[in-house]
């Protein structure tokens, strides 16, 4: 293999510069070209790319967001936009490409593949929502961003008693918002995997009020709904001072923390090692800290799952 492709896609995540960074340095090392395709696979359909250079890749190890920007590409689902993007790439000689991103960006990889392009995916997303893998590219650096947040809100929440019900991101998966809520020892998490928790929340929250709590944290995953309806039926029920504050996109930004750093080095370099080794259609991942790599298609059909253990702990620890 003498001339592979990297690009990211899907939502951004801090740390996937340092995986770029990582692809690029270890395949020149091996003396393998990289080339750079901007804005995801609609860079691809569109031939976005240009060749990366060791020097390329300086000073973004420390940097959030993505170097090669990244997009939802709803045209390369359909076969068309696929035969353009592999037009592209028999274009500009490309022998294999990695891909940076979530399942999105993993069901292209597999076309991809299908085709006879060995495509290999490191995951990137701050959602934590990937299978085969126990950490993505971008989670600790979302994770220390949240807790940074409520830390702060705790202060006022004190100070004026209330009770603060804090959306966090995630899309389906409630990681984020149940490591958040132990980390910072919120009163009570709600997490889509764990449903129909309202009346425990409406207990804690009453218990604690009776104790003399002064104030109350809630972490609610946003694929449990809303916070403002959230904190319009806790303010029904038990007539709280209640405050609402939904972190958005302030938790994909941000420099990457170490962990992340670390991680997106150790799965960008690995990706460049499977396609030298003739591997196709692999994502890489990372499981009780040792390297792991597994067909992208199971991941695809694969479950990911929240540890219920933090989530029984957490209730443990907030009685
Ligand atoms: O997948 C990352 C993520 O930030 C999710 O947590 C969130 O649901 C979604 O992307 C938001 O997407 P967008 O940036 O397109 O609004």
């Amino acid at each position: 293999m003498k001339k592979i492709g990297v690009l990211t896609s899907g939502g951004d995540a801090p740390g996937m510069n340092a995986a770029i960074r990582a692809v690029v340095r270890k395949a020149i090392y091996h003396d393998i070209e990289v080339y750079g395709i901007q804005h995801g696979y609609q860079g691809l359909i569109d031939g976005a790319i240009e060749k990366l250079e060791l020097g390329s890749v300086g000073d973004i190890i420390q940097r959030g967001g993505t170097k090669l920007y990244s997009a939802r590409c709803e045209e390369f689902k359909t076969a068309e936009g696929q035969q353009k993007g592999i037009d592209q790439l028999q274009k500009n000689g490309i022998e294999g490409l990695i891909v940076i991103g979530g399942d999105g960006t993993f069901m292209g990889a597999k076309k991809l593949t299908e085709q006879g392009y060995p495509c290999i995916g490191v995951p990137g997303t701050i959602d934590n929502d990937i299978p085969g893998t126990d950490f993505t590219i971008g989670f600790d650096t979302a994770l220390n961003t949240i807790i940074d947040a409520i830390d702060k809100i705790r202060d006022t929440a004190t100070s004026h008693e209330r009770t603060y019900v804090i959306e966090v991101m995630g899309r389906d998966a409630g990681d984020l918002a149940l490591w958040a809520g132990l980390a910072d020892g919120a009163e009570s998490i709600l997490i889509p995997e764990v449903k129909d928790d309202f009346d425990d929340v409406i207990d804690r929250l009453k218990r604690g009020h009776d104790r003399g709590k002064k104030h109350s944290i809630i972490i609610l995953a946003e694929g449990m709904g809303s916070g403002f309806e959230f904190s319009k039926k806790i303010k029904e029920a038990t007539d709280l001072e209640t405050r609402v504050t939904v972190l958005g996109h302030t938790q994909r930004g941000g420099s990457p923390s170490a962990a992340d750093r670390v991680l997106a080095s150790r799965l960008g370099a690995y990706a460049v090692d499977l396609l030298i080794a003739g591997k196709a259609g692999r994502m890489v991942g990372i499981e009780k800290n040792e390297l792991v790599d597994h067909d992208i298609l199971e991941i695809l059909n694969a479950k990911h799952s929240v540890d219920l253990g933090l989530y029984r702990l957490s209730k443990e620890l907030s009685i």
